[in-house]
């Protein structure tokens, strides 16, 4: 379903960021691209749902290519994307509920849309998807009232308001406990699995991508020096992915990971309750939603 063929990217200071990446994701694929800091992996995420534009290549998404499309092909392509961040680009002082029905509006008409309410089928998703990602009742909470864990949770059930097709994750763990960390992968996992979503998930944590991602996708300089399973990942391809170093602990992990197999844990049992979709969620909050984006 996305097919990235010689993606290029340099920036306006001359920074060349990726130098020829090729790399395929058939639906519902989820890939851990991993790599050393200025490896370019921000830079292929922000490519593919072309925050910034490609230099050269490809980027073809159900055979539309990203990298090319502008205007109205583009907002359509970019529905099909939905993106979760490391800082989960919550609107601080929002309700959760506003958060999600914020990952309605796409990209554009920000403005138009916050002024139209939104409708019952959007706030039905909303509860359903809070429900899902485990903040049943959280919908009035603040964004700034919840901890690091919860608010990663909004910022997975906003990214998938819009049914995406693909996923594009930068970091999802990096500010968060180990344990939460866990938790947050299994649940983006749990989700591409029920709902046939392929992924890009950028993580730094190699022991977290390999006990969570089946394949494994190394960058380096801009180029991908590594693209096959989880538990090839050795000190000899780690050491080409980053460098020398004693890579003793991480292959032992690597290893421990993949007999206890956590990826393949059961989804957790849950309820469907979904919210009262016709009491049209009030959006009073207008005006604290101009406080917000006004600086
Ligand atoms: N907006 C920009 N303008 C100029 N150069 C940039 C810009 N963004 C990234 N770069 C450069 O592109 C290269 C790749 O950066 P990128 O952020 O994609 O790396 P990364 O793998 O995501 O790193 P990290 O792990 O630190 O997040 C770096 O050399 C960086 O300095
Ligand atoms: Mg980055």
């Amino acid at each position: 379903m996305l097919v990235i063929d010689s993606l290029e990217k340099r920036y306006a200071n001359n920074d060349v960021a990726l130098k020829g990446v090729s790399l395929e994701l058939r639906a519902g694929e989820v890939v851990g691209l991993i790599g050393p800091s200025g490896a370019g992996k921000s830079s292929l995420i922000r490519c593919v749902n072309r925050l910034v534009t490609p230099s050269a290549g490809t980027i073809a998404l159900d055979g539309v290519d990203l990298a090319h499309v502008s205007g109205r092909g583009l907002r359509r392509a970019r529905r099909q994307i939905g993106m979760i961040f490391q800082e989960y680009a919550l609107v601080e002082r929002l309700s959760v509920m506003e958060n999600l029905l914020s990952g309605r509006l796409g990209y554009t008409g920000f403005w138009k849309s916050w002024t139209r309410r939104f409708d019952g089928k959007d706030i039905a998703r909303a509860y359903e998807l809070l429900d899902r990602v485990g903040l049943a009742g959280m919908e009035n909470k603040r964004a700034d009232a919840l901890s690091g864990g919860q608010r990663q949770r909004v910022g997975i059930a906003r990214a998938l308001m819009q049914e995406p097709r693909l996923l594009l994750v930068d970091e999802p763990t990096a500010s968060l406990d180990p344990k939460t960390s866990r938790q947050v992968m299994r649940l983006i996992m749990e989700l591409c699995a029920e709902r046939g979503l392929a992924a890009i998930i950028n993580i730094h944590d190699v022991v977290l991508a390999t006990q969570y991602l089946p394949r494994i996708v190394g960058l380096k300089a801009g180029e991908i020096v590594y693209d096959g399973p989880a538990k090839g990942m050795d000190a000899m391809v780690l050491t080409r992915i980053y460098g020398d170093e004693d890579w003793t602990a991480i292959t032992r992990n690597v290893a421990a990971a993949e007999e206890s197999d956590e990826a393949a844990e059961p989804a957790a049992q849950r309820s469907t309750r979904s919210g009262p979709a016709d009491a049209a969620y009030s959006l009073a909050a207008t005006a604290v939603m101009a406080q917000a984006v006004t600086p």
